[in-house]
């Protein structure tokens, strides 16, 4: 979307406001800004070397002395925040009866968007989602994002945030909601913050303030998010997404320990109850940084985590449509198999700017689909269908009263490609794996003159029908009278 570029390739706006610089407070949201504008080529603040911190925090950890951190209870009562996207949308009733009345709805994810080495990376990926506002059938367009953890390098910092969070998503036309990542958690050892701070500023700030321009946003409109926390239940039309906070350790998440509580195990545990006792038709997704299952030398399967969360889905019967995940810096899809059948995507989307990792650095392309060697003996099957360790991309979500559709586009097809590269659709009534059944034919116009002429025929064959019975019935009673 390059317009107007300046002589030095900086985007002419945005001045990073020094932080406690008073927020502005809206009364509707506010997500892109008016105008298209040039992507920087550079940052307006030099990240400086993290190794100092990291030659601390590798020593700690090597010491087994790197715990969870505990967090901030979220805003609202009760175990099970809530958020909505009419909320998200400032109230705007209209908007949310007409993706209803639509009957699908679509999104983006990605993670792992901050970069510490520079804009180009990140940039990549949201023209090529900003691309997918161009869409014809308003049924394509996304209607919101949710990015799946580590925002800003390394440590979620306040100066970072227009860098790697504002100024990448300055022209994306709609809501961004965050998981918050080990990044957004993590606090350098160098440094006196308390965790996620700025990303409470940014992603959970209290509605009841109106909705703020933060200082990070450095002069640009978008208004900060207002999750109820860093773990909180989702709610669109036709998909509700459970979202956790897998905290701050590199390797494994943690959802929950002596250190930091079993909120989130209860939140889970309402949020199923109530998936069931509703009898909740829609996609149900889960959404946190670590996963569950990872291949590649980088980052591993958080193991523990997931038997905490299978163990209260086996307990309350409901399990997830899919799940999403950030964390490892590329793209990961396999299939879950479990005994009665039904099949879970596991998705990890790690790829959306952040230094892309090789699955295994010094090892050749892997084939698939290949059977995930299994941690015990009594693991449900689980296999790796496809990935992508080379560049950058992100998911483009859509979900109707049927389907779920779950599709990784690479960066590099910029706006020359809508094709996924990969893709897997699930049954939302049967929890398997089907043939995505497409709206149209990609030609909406033509697809609604089609539809039209069905429906004139089938008018003129119900006429046609009506006057043959008339015939036929006359006949009869001319046939009795004669
Ligand atoms: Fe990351
Ligand atoms: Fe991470």
């Amino acid at each position: 979307m390059a317009t107007n570029r300046n002589s030095n390739g900086s985007s002419g706006g945005g001045t990073v406001s020094p932080a406690g610089a008073a927020p502005r407070n809206l009364e509707s949201p506010v997500y892109a800004q008016p105008e298209p504008t040039p992507d920087p080529q550079i940052f307006k603040i030099t990240h400086p070397s993290d190794a100092p911190a990291y030659k601390i925090i590798d020593k700690l950890n090597e010491e087994h002395r790197l715990k969870a951190l505990p967090f901030p209870a979220p805003r609202a009562l009760g175990p099970e925040p809530q958020l909505t996207l009419l909320d998200v949308f400032g109230n705007n009733q209209r908007a949310i009866g007409a993706i209803e009345q639509r009957k699908q709805i679509t999104f983006h994810s990605t993670g792992d968007c901050g970069s510490t080495r520079g804009p180009k990376t990140q940039n990549e990926v949201t023209d090529k989602m900003v691309n997918d506002f161009t869409d014809s059938d308003p049924r394509e367009i996304p209607q919101f994002c949710l990015l799946l953890g580590d925002i800003v390098y390394s440590f979620g910092e306040t100066e970072y945030y227009y860098d790697q969070f504002y100024e990448p998503y300055r022209n994306y036309p709609a809501p961004v909601m965050a998981v918050a990542g080990n990044h957004d958690g993590m606090i350098s050892p160098l440094a006196h913050r308390k965790s996620l701070e700025a990303y409470l500023r940014n992603f959970c700030a209290d509605p009841a303030d109106g909705f703020t321009v933060t200082p990070e946003a450095g002069g640009l409109s978008r208004t900060a998010q207002i999750q109820p926390g860093v773990f909180f239940t989702f709610d669109a039309p036709f998909v509700r997404i459970l979202v956790f906070y897998s905290n701050t350790l590199e390797d494994p998440g943690v959802i929950a320990d002596n250190a930091i509580g079993n909120s989130q195990l209860k939140f889970l545990r309402v949020a199923l109850e109530r998936v069931k006792s509703e009898n909740y038709q829609g996609a149900l997704l889960f959404a946190h940084h670590h996963p569950p299952y990872a291949i590649g030398s980088q980052h591993s399967s958080s193991t523990e985590m997931r038997a905490q969360m299978d163990a209260i889905c086996g307990e309350v019967g409901i399990w997830p449509h899919a799940v999403l995940a950030g964390h490892a810096h590329n793209y990961q899809r396999f299939t879950r198999r479990r005994s009665d059948g039904t099949e879970i995507p596991y998705i990890i989307c790690g790829n959306g700017g952040h230094n892309v990792q090789k699955l295994h650095p010094h090892g050749g392309p892997l084939r698939t689909p290949q059977i995930v060697q299994p941690h015990a003996h009594n693991e449900d099957q689980v296999t790796l269908e496809n990935y992508d360790d080379t560049g950058y991309g992100y998911l483009r979500i859509t979900v109707d009263p049927q389907q779920l559709r779950i599709e990784y586009h690479p960066a590099s097809d910029a706006d020359q490609a809508k094709t996924p590269d990969d893709y897997v659709t699930v049954d939302l009534a049967t929890h398997k794996r089907t043939t995505y059944t497409p709206n149209n034919l990609g030609f909406p116009a033509e697809a609604e003159q089609i539809r039209q002429l069905h429906r004139q025929q089938a008018r003129k064959s119900r006429t046609a029908t009506r006057r043959k019975r008339k015939t036929r019935s006359t006949a009869r009673r001319a046939a009795r009278h004669s």
